[in-house]
């Protein structure tokens, strides 16, 4: 195909502001699928994204239009649809992605206005020099605001309001008009044809029947099917087994040329071995020079996980192993805890990474695991000069400590401006910097904070959410790390430190931590046959105690009468009960006294 006539463009939208509508009624409109199968959503496969209503894996796929109106009446062009991952924990995908493409459709929902992360996501746009098409989407809705959202777009953007498309994904208004935008504003893509293939995989995912499937967009030269081809990050060279096109099935190709966007598959069976950002060349006359930007994913949170049945620990190993397989992210070593026995130490990107990759072993491999509360990783200097990168907080070095630093985000938090106040108050009270305010419109601002996030990690966006009716949104990216004050929290049950419930936490807060988490506990651990008391603990000084009373009569006796099923029920209910509890020491403790560390805020 001759770049001349390929469109490659991506949708940048918040979650729920119809992205998948949009893309099913382009595919519709292209005849790519028909209205009835339409329904699938070709756009979202795994079954935990359409449950949470996100998008993980971001693909590509490719529509014939036939422009309809204005100069090019009549010409068929290629236009490549490349879906962008939608959360902060992936915005490195989301930055490949983006650069796979020449322009970005921003849609917004006309009655809700734009959010934090698709303003972060278009600000990484602009970062990409990327064509912004701006679309108010549900302006079908009674509650849509066209003029004061396009003006707000406007504004953001440096456009004119009436520059600011309108559409309903729904009804399929204004949609036709859209296609042929995107192949009037979208650059054709330019490269070398000459030169050393050069080809951007900007997602690779694992196929149980046909190993990795890596989505590539080409910027140099041509792939060829009959080439063997070599990553260049690592010089690990694969034969190709196939190359091709996503239009909405998989269709093989001879080869992709510049500007195209396809996938290639080579027989290897591990995404790792195809990672997001990597140039892909030709093992013979390749391509000296990898294109800019490859990233090797680093995990940002941390969190332990066990199996409540020490049995089933080889099972979790397999199944973490099975995971990998399929996310490049993920990071895990073996660790034992005292309290928990044999586990896991997680890295994951972020805590959507977390609640998937949890949710996925336990549903997929029928696994029944504590978590420990997440944590970030912590750099620690000694006095002697000693580093220590510390990424469990049980392993918080003991002895003299020059310097701690903890990992930094910059926040941004779109809002009413009804909630400045409340939101300023919850950003202090967790260590944020306000950098900076500004008026998207009149009501509407935008504020930009610096916070560590082992604060956002807790509970913050649930806080944001309720102190704001839930009206703001939130989007944040690493910025590397600051020293600051910490110190680590021990609990003991029973006089016994658990370290599973260690925590590194800010020496300010250290007090209120303590108080806070032994109450949450006394509250959680159900009652024994014997008394339980709890201590918070800074080194030997203890800040915080609460005791459980122990039990006095047996759940038992309150059936003597003997009636064998009542009792029966009885222990069967117990045993229910008893699935996510942990032999802690003598002590039993449910899965939620781990995590309780979460809502401590
Ligand atoms: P994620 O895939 O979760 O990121 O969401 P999305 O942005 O793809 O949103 P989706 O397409 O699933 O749409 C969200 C909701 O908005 C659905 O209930 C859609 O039916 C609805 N919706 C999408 N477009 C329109 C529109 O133009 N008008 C109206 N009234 N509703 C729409």
């Amino acid at each position: 195909t001759p770049p001349e006539i390929i469109r490659n463009f991506c949708i940048i939208a918040h979650i729920d502001h119809g992205k998948s509508t949009l893309a099913d009624r382009m595919l519709q409109l292209t005849g790519v699928v028909d209205e009835r199968s339409a329904r699938a959503q070709y756009l979202d496969r795994m079954d935990i994204e359409r449950e949470r209503g996100i998008t993980i894996k971001s693909q590509a796929v490719r529509m014939p239009w036939t422009v309809s109106e204005g100069d090019n009446t009549g010409t068929t062009y290629v236009l490549n649809m490349i879906d962008t991952p939608g959360h902060v924990d992936f915005t490195y995908e989301v930055s490949r992605s983006l650069e796979a493409c020449e322009a970005a459709v921003l849609l917004v929902d006309a009655a809700q206005g734009i959010e934090a992360q698709t303003l972060a996501n278009l600000y990484l746009a602009l970062g990409a020099d990327l064509q912004i098409i701006p679309v108010l989407n549900k302006i079908d809705l009674p509650s849509a605001q066209p003029e004061k959202y396009a003006a707000e777009l406007a504004g953001i953007i440096g456009c004119d309001p009436s520059d600011v498309l309108h559409v309903s994904a729904k009804t399929g208004m204004g949609v036709e008009a859209l296609l042929n935008e995107i192949v009037k504003q979208t650059p054709a893509p330019v490269g070398n044809a000459d030169a050393p293939p050069r080809a951007l995989i900007f997602d690779s995912v694992y196929d149980t029947y046909r190993g990795v499937v890596t989505y590539v967009r080409v910027v140099d030269g041509k792939l060829s099917h009959r080439d063997r081809i070599k990553m260049m990050s690592t010089g690990a060279t694969h034969e190709m087994l196939e190359v091709g096109v996503i239009s909405p099935e998989p269709v093989k190709a001879g080869d992709l040329g510049v500007g195209e966007v396809g996938y290639l598959i080579t027989g290897v069976k591990d995404v790792r071995q195809s990672r997001v950002g990597d140039t892909v060349t030709s093992q013979i006359h390749g391509a000296t020079e990898a294109l800019g930007g490859y990233k090797h994913p680093n995990p940002m949170v941390f969190a332990g996980l066990y199996p409540i049945d020490g049995d089933d620990y080889p099972t979790l190993r397999d199944a973490l192993e099975k995971l990998q397989l399929n996310d490049a992210a993920l990071a895990y070593e073996p660790e034992t805890s005292g309290a928990l026995g044999f586990g896991f130490r997680i890295g994951f990107l972020g805590l959507l990474h977390m609640e998937i990759v949890r949710e996925r072993l336990e549903r997929e491999f029928n696994l029944d695991l504590i978590s420990t509360a997440p944590n970030v990783v912590y750099h620690v200097t000694m006095e002697d000069g000693t580093e220590h990168e510390v990424t469990n907080p049980s392993e918080y070095p003991a002895g003299k400590i020059a310097e701690v630093r903890e990992p930094v985000v910059k926040a941004t938090i779109l809002s009413p401006s009804d909630y400045i106040g409340a939101i300023m108050e919850l950003c202090q009270s967790k260590r944020g910097q306000l950098e900076g305010m500004d008026y998207l419109s009149e009501d509407r601002v935008e504020m930009r904070y610096t916070l560590p996030l082992a604060e956002i990690v807790f509970d913050f966006f649930d806080q944001l959410k309720s102190r704001t009716k839930g009206y703001a949104s939130l989007d944040y990216e690493p910025t590397g790390e600051q020293p600051s004050d910490l110190v680590k929290v021990d609990i003991l049950l029973q006089g016994e430190p658990v370290d599973a419930f260690s925590a590194i936490v800010h020496k300010d807060h250290a007090y209120a931590y303590g108080v806070a988490l032994a109450g949450k506990l006394r509250d959680l651990i159900p009652r024994q046959q014997f008394e339980v008391p709890i201590q918070a603990a800074i080194g030997a000084r203890v800040i915080a105690r609460e005791t459980i009373r122990a039990i006095r009569k047996d759940v038992l006796a309150k059936c003597y009468g003997g009636d064998i099923t009542r009792k029966r029920k009885l222990l069967e209910k117990q045993k229910e009960g008893k699935k996510r509890m942990k032999m802690v020491g003598r002590v039993e403790v449910p899965q939620e006294a781990f995590i309780a560390a979460l809502s401590t805020g």
